[in-house]
């Protein structure tokens, strides 16, 4: 007995990979939309709130290759150590003032910045820091962040080093 068997259907090709190239900001170029953006407070002064619960945040802008995100920090009001999940960072104080801490140097030696108005800070994928603010008014940063954030984690400072203890999505934000 013979069994006419149907001609193989052929796969459909695969789409061609996107041809676009992934652009990534450089810190340089993140540092120049913060610093551009403190420049323009009638773009983003009335929509900023202050809770006494937690940092408040909005986002003002996402694209495909970065976003900026607009903080305000009562007294006391702080980040923890954390990463930015392998995007590149840049950000400014826009008002009020702020204390960066951060590990550097051959030693991990523990680095404490004041972050006065007008302050540009501009970071690579492997950026540490704990913000905090430690004035006694509050403060308004600017922050952008290229490729925009997926995940980024959270470290506690211990005798040994920073260890990471948590992780969060941008369903906790
Ligand atoms: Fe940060």
């Amino acid at each position: 007995m013979s069994v006419d068997l149907a001609p193989a259907q052929s796969e459909p090709p695969a789409p061609s990979p996107s041809v676009l190239p992934e652009r990534t900001l450089t810190p340089a170029e993140l540092r120049a939309v913060v610093a551009e953006l403190a420049d323009r407070p009638q773009e983003w002064i009335h929509r900023v709130r202050l809770s006494a619960d937690e940092r408040w945040y909005e986002r003002l802008r996402l694209s495909e290759d970065h976003e900026v995100w607009l903080i305000s920090w009562l007294p006391g009001q702080s980040t923890g150590f954390h990463d930015h999940g392998g995007s590149r960072g840049a950000f400014t104080v826009a008002l009020g003032e702020l204390e960066e801490l951060s590990l550097g140097g051959p030693e991990g030696e523990l680095h404490t910045r004041r972050l006065s108005a007008g302050t540009v800070r501009a970071f690579g994928p492997e950026f540490l820091h704990d913000v905090r603010n430690t004035a006694a008014g509050p403060a308004v940063t600017i922050h952008a962040y290229s490729p925009p954030l997926g995940e980024m984690a959270l470290y506690e400072l211990r005798a040994s080093g920073l260890r990471r203890t948590a992780v969060e999505g941008p369903e906790q934000w």
